[in-house]
Parts: C-alpha cells; sequence; structure tokens
C-alpha cells in the first residue's frame, strides 16, 4: 500500500490506520465484548497485512486491555515489526478527572508496560476538551509533562487528538503538536474539520482522520444505526444519508466504501483510523477501499455531503 508522510513526523504511514477502541472490548458501548484471543489476532492479522499504523489509548477498554492485548501481540512478534507506527494517547485514569502533569506521566508508564516498548513513536494529548486549555497548558500541567518526556527521549513526536475544532486549533497554535486526530468531523456528514485540515497543512502537521463512518452509521446504514458520533442523528442528517445511500446502491457502491474513500481520497489526510473489532474487519476494510467509484458519484453525491460544512444538521 502506498504510504503518506504523517506532517513532520516525517513517518511514512499508510492511509488506513487500526482503530483498536473496541479491542479493549468495551460491551457499554459496542453492545458486545471482544475476547482476548479475537483482540491479538486482529492485531496479529494486522502486522501479517499491508497497514502499517495502529492508534490505540491508554484508556481503551477497561483497565488498558486495548494496549494489553496489542502488547500481547507485539511481545509475540520480539517486538513492534519494522516500519509499524503504532501511536497512544494519555488520559486521566478512568473515571478520574485528574488530568494533571503527574497523571499524564503515569499514563505514559502505564503504556509503556504493557505494550512492552522502551519508546513510543507518537502520544497524543486524548480528548483534551475533558479540561480548558488554560488548565491543559498550566505549569505543573498535561502538555509540560508530555513535552518533558518528549525532550528526556521517551516519546518521539506529540499530538492531539480530540473533538472541538477550535480547541484543536488553540493546541494546534502552541507548534508543539506533530499530528492531530480528529473524529467524526471530516466525513460524508460533517466536514466542520475543514480549517483544522487546512491549519495542520500550513503547519506541515499531520492530519489523521478518526471515525470515518461516524461510528458506524455510514456503513452499517442508518436504519440499523441512526446515531452519528455516539449520539442519536437528526431527522435531517437520516434523511440525507439515506438519500447518499440510494445513490450509492443505484451505482452499485456500498455507502460504506463511499464513506471511507470520502477520507482516503483526500490527499491532506495522511492516514483514517477506522474501528476494528475482528480479524476479518481487516479484510473487508481493504475491499471498501479498493472498491471502484466513478466520478459521477462523487458529483451526485456532493450536493447531499455539502451541507455538513458547517457541522451536522
Ligand atoms: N478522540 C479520539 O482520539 C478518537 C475518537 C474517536 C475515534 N478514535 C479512533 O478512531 C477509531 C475509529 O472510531 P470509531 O470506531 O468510533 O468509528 P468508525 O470507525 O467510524 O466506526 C466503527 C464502527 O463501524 C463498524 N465497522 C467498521 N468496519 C466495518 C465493516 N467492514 N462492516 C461493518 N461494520 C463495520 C464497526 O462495527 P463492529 O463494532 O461491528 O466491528 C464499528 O461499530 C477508534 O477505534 C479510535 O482508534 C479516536
Amino acid at each position: 500500500m502506498e504510504k503518506r508522510t504523517l506532517g513532520r513526523t516525517s513517518l511514512p504511514v499508510t492511509p488506513l490506520c487500526v482503530g483498536t477502541s473496541a479491542l479493549g472490548s468495551f460491551p457499554e458501548q459496542y453492545g458486545y465484548a471482544v475476547g482476548t484471543d479475537v483482540a491479538v489476532a486482529t492485531i496479529r492479522r494486522t502486522f501479517a497485512g499491508p497497514i502499517n499504523f495502529i492508534d490505540t489509548s491508554n484508556e481503551y477498554g477497561h483497565g488498558g486491555d486495548s494496549e494489553r492485548r496489542i502488547g500481547i501481540a507485539i511481545r509475540e512478534a520480539g517486538g513492534l515489526p519494522p516500519g509499524f507506527v503504532l501511536a497512544t494517547k494519555v488520559d486521566p485514569l478512568p473515571g478520574s478527572s485528574d488530568f494533571s502533569g503527574d497523571r499524564v506521566r503515569r499514563s505514559v508508564e502505564e503504556s509503556l508496560e504493557r505494550l512492552g516498548l522502551e519508546r513510543l513513536q507518537i502520544v497524543y494529548l486524548h480528548d483534551p476538551e475533558k479540561m480548558t486549555f488554560e488548565a491543559g497548558m498550566a505549569s505543573g500541567g498535561a502538555v509540560e509533562a508530555m513535552v518533558k518526556m518528549r525532550d528526556e527521549g521517551v516519546i518521539a513526536h506529540l499530538g492531539v487528538a480530540g473533538g472541538p475544532i477550535d480547541l484543536m486549533l488553540r493546541y494546534l497554535s502552541t507548534d508543539l503538536f506533530d499530528s492531530i486526530i480528529s473524529h467524526n468531523r471530516y466525513t460524508l456528514v460533517d466536514q466542520s474539520a475543514e480549517p483544522l485540515i487546512e491549519t495542520c497543512m500550513a503547519r506541515d502537521v499531520g492530519f489523521v482522520n478518526a471515525a470515518p463512518y461516524g461510528g458506524g452509521m455510514l456503513v452499517k446504514g442508518p436504519d440499523a444505526v441512526p446515531r452519528y458520533c455516539y449520539a442519536p442523528a437528526s431527522a435531517a442528517t437520516l434523511t440525507r444519508v439515506r438519500a447518499m445511500e440510494a445513490l450509492c446502491k443505484a451505482h452499485d457502491v456500498p455507502l460504506a466504501a463511499a464513506a471511507l474513500q470520502f477520507s482516503t481520497r483526500d490527499a491532506r489526510v495522511a492516514s483514517t483510523i477506522v474501528g476494528m473489532s475482528t480479524p476479518a474487519r481487516l479484510d473487508e476494510t481493504l475491499a471498501l477501499l479498493d472498491h471502484p467509484i466513478d466520478e459521477t458519484l462523487w458529483a451526485e453525491l456532493r450536493p447531499f455531503i455539502e451541507p455538513g460544512r458547517s457541522g451536522v444538521i
């Protein structure tokens, strides 16, 4: 698979990234459990396949099971296979609002231990909307701790991963971050990340787009999943998505292929993170990536995509 450069990190990454929040097993969110065997098999399959980029977080799964299971596969492989890029994120303790510098340092130590690594390639400040920008940037705060760990050589590159675009832009303006993850805001439904993407390009910061299916609606369909970005979708959104689904069907294209390629075909998006729950999802995703879509369908979809420019309606 062709690789793209993740902004000024210079890391070559595939346009697809394996999202591992489900692999930690989180039935409260996903409605099903994922066993250790399935999770480890999914990472094993990733290591054997064309995608070189994996996204996790300290908090995915109960008590860090996403990282722990990725760590099992890494140890089995004798280390992270050459050429692979693994990103994780710093989080407060589950159930706590402690996003202090001390907690962030502990979060990184936990990640290193679970993953069985001595240093981390990319660490994102995860969901910074959990605190104010001022608290995040304060002396003794989360960002200061991350910068120190980067200067100590424990972390190679820093990033921010979150939702609200204005807040992401404020963190970007500090010039401390080499990569950004935005989620659910650059899809067929919502393109409100546009100013963030443009600022990333201007600063040579890698833009990574998570949740191209809006958390499931754009792959399983609006009737099966009438939710967008983990919340009930509005009637207007459901109408738009049903119209896009019908257009795709008329061209014999799965809605999911259009949803995925909307992100991957944009050269500004270094990589697109798709949530994977089984090894089979990897093969399905690769097939959706390769599904032919002609320009006529994109032109027909455009009037239904455009209302999402300023956010979901
Ligand atoms: N703040 C952040 O940093 C942040 C926020 C959101 C997401 N992320 C990252 O992005 C990743 C993806 O986000 P997401 O999982 O919320 O959203 P998503 O990728 O838009 O959607 C995932 C959903 O799509 C379904 N799906 C995926 N491939 C499928 C296929 N081939 N056929 C049928 N269904 C399929 C999955 O179903 P099944 O569950 O049935 O497999 C899952 O419910 C996360 O794992 C995480 O790594 C980061």
